[in-house]
């Protein structure tokens, strides 16, 4: 007797643990393959109950704030439906909050009598039931709830197989989520990927990839509004490029090749038509231009845009401030032409008496001279202003700067007297020539005299305003230095970081473009525009222009 209820005992542990192995089996299975949530504790629920032979099984999910979202079921009537309405609303029962504050197996003898609050626990008698959390790595996906023969809800074996087969499930869910994530991960780079291709095929700009000197993209965008840029920029020869920008479009690309500049920013001239010769269709270009690695290769990433509007307009700006300037200098032709004139004037008046006293008549001759001279002085200085006001394309020549700043001085001289003004030059005569547009470098000096003297004009005190020149030997390479100090108010320092802009001004009848306009014109020039000013201590503006500059990123026009 004894003997064979111990085999009956036996007999009965091995098909348990067939049982188990059974649904363990299947669960296993459901766990990798199934990536739908609500299937997923819906097909556990249902090989417990079938397979395991639980009286019935239910899992919850909480979200992030413990709000249970997915409730499955098996092995239960309509009665489990008061269940799932209590746990909507957060209403958790005893076991549930168990398996919140512990991860051991939640165990229940009697429910009838211990799970008073819960609404399943009539179905109970006979029975015990185990709860269990679903975690892994720290988070809490959820609950197990299984109702099982009364004896087997106190024994630590299968406790055990029930903590171990939640684990998997947890494990299973945390599988899901990091699926999840990997599926957005991938759409959202996909999608971002998408975005970048459509923005880079349907710039406006022309964007190229160059290998080895040839182009292996081209965004085919650019052609909705420009003209053909896609010849504008093609290595090794440049032929669309204007001859007179040729060589400095050359030297840049070969100096970010050799690693020498790391990026390319400059503007230049190119043909519209594919070997197009034509200056009169001659377009703007500005190009940024910089080395990445395109399919493991080093390659040239270009980016291009027809600035040829806005070109015209800043040559319409450039023009319209030389008039200005022009304007504030009148007195200052007018005293110019005043003094050769009245000279010619004296001369013929003693030619006249010459003639009617019969005097010596060699005299005439050298009287002659100066009258030649004098008008000569005439048409030159009528000359300088018609080349200055002149528009069309800049010629950068080799310049003797003194002699052009001298010049220029020459006719904001009056202007200065009347206003109280002192100039002083401090012109170094032993300065090299220097690679220059001449009008471009008056239009700058005579905007900054004159914004020397304006700042000076209701200022009571010393005016001076000094005009200097000198060499500088900088580690980047040798410069001329002009500078043009005054002892005006100088610049507050709420101005400071604007008066450089287009239109900024502070005075109630000025355009504010003449300092935008001077510094476009020495970037032109390969060099740099600052200023230095404290307080009440006057400004300082001063102009570096490299010397041997020919091949740099400088352009005309
Ligand atoms: N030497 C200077 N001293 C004080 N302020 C100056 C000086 N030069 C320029 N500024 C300031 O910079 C502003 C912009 O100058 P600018 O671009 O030449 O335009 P505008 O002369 O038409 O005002 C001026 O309005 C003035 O406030
Ligand atoms: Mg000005």
């Amino acid at each position: 007797m004894e003997f064979s209820v111990e085999k009956d005992v036996k007999i009965e542990k091995i098909e348990r643990l067939n049982l188990i192995l059974n649904a363990f089996r299947d669960v296993g299975r459901l766990l990798v393959s199934e990536n739908d949530r609500e299937k997923l504790i819906k097909g556990i629920c249902d090989i417990l109950v079938e397979r395991r032979g639980y009286y019935n099984a239910w899992i919850g999910l909480f979200d992030g704030d413990k709000n249970v979202y997915l409730v499955a079921d098996s092995g239960f009537d309509f009665r489990f439906e008061a269940m799932k309405s209590h746990l909507k609303k957060r209403e958790f029962v005893r076991c549930i909050q168990g398996t919140i504050s512990s991860d051991r197996v939640f165990s229940v003898h009697d429910p009838i009598k211990e799970c008073t609050d819960c609404v399943l626990a009539q179905n109970y008698s006979d029975r015990g039931a185990l709860a269990v959390q679903l975690a892994y790595e720290g988070t809490n996906y959820g609950f197990m709830v299984l109702s099982t023969p009364r004896k087997l809800a106190m024994d630590a074996a299968e406790k055990t197989i029930i903590k171990d087969l939640a684990d998997d499930i947890a494990v299973g869910l945390y599988r899901l989520d990091l699926e999840k994530e990997r599926t957005k991960a991938e759409k959202d780079t996909q999608r971002s990927r998408i975005r970048f291709k459509t923005l880079i095929e349907n710039s406006l700009n022309y964007i190229s990839i160059i290998q080895n000197h040839s182009i292996v993209y081209k965004n085919p965008g650019h052609r909705k509004i420009h003209h053909r840029m896609d010849h504008a920029f093609e290595p090794p020869d440049f032929l669309n490029v204007y001859t007179g920008d040729r060589g400095r479009i050359k030297a840049a690309y070969t100096d970010l090749l050799a690693n020498r500049i790391d990026r390319i920013e400059v503007d230049f001239r190119y043909y519209p038509e594919k070997n197009g010769q034509e200056e009169e269709g001659l377009r703007w270009a500005l190009l940024s231009a910089t080395k990445i690695d395109y399919l493991g290769e080093e390659s040239v990433l270009t980016n291009i845009m027809d600035v040829t509007n806005s070109m015209e307009v800043q040559n319409f700006l450039r023009i319209q401030d030389k008039m200005t300037s022009l304007g504030r200098v009148t007195a200052g032709i007018a005293h110019e032409i005043r003094n050769p004139l009245s000279g010619i004037y004296i001369y013929l008046k003693a030619v006249k008496k010459i003639y009617n006293q019969m005097g010596d008549i060699t005299k005439v001759i050298s009287i002659i001279e100066k009258i030649e001279l004098a008008s000569h002085k005439i048409e030159t200085i009528i000359q300088r202003v018609m080349d200055f006001s002149k528009p069309g394309q800049p010629k950068f020549v080799m310049t003797d700067l003194n002699h052009y700043i001298d010049e220029v001085t020459k006719l904001t001289a009056v202007t200065l007297r009347k206003n109280g003004i002192r100039l002083v030059k401090h012109l170094d005569p032993d300065i090299p020539e220097c690679f220059a547009e001449p009008h471009l470098i008056e239009q700058v000096i005579l905007n900054l005299v004159t914004n020397a003297a304006e700042a000076m004009k209701a200022f009571t005190g010393d005016k001076v305003i000094e005009l200097s020149t000198s060499k500088s030997v900088f580690k980047s390479g040798d410069c001329i230095v002009i500078s043009v100090t005054d002892t005006g108010p100088g610049i507050p320092l709420s101005h400071r970081s604007k008066i450089f802009d287009p239109f900024y001004t502070t005075k109630t009848n000025s355009s504010g473009i003449g300092l935008s306009i001077c510094h476009r014109i020495i970037l032109d020039h390969g060099g740099s525009l600052k200023y230095h000013s404290s307080k009440g201590r006057g400004a300082r503006f001063t102009i570096e222009l490299p010397l041997n500059n020919e091949n740099k990123n400088k352009r005309g026009g």
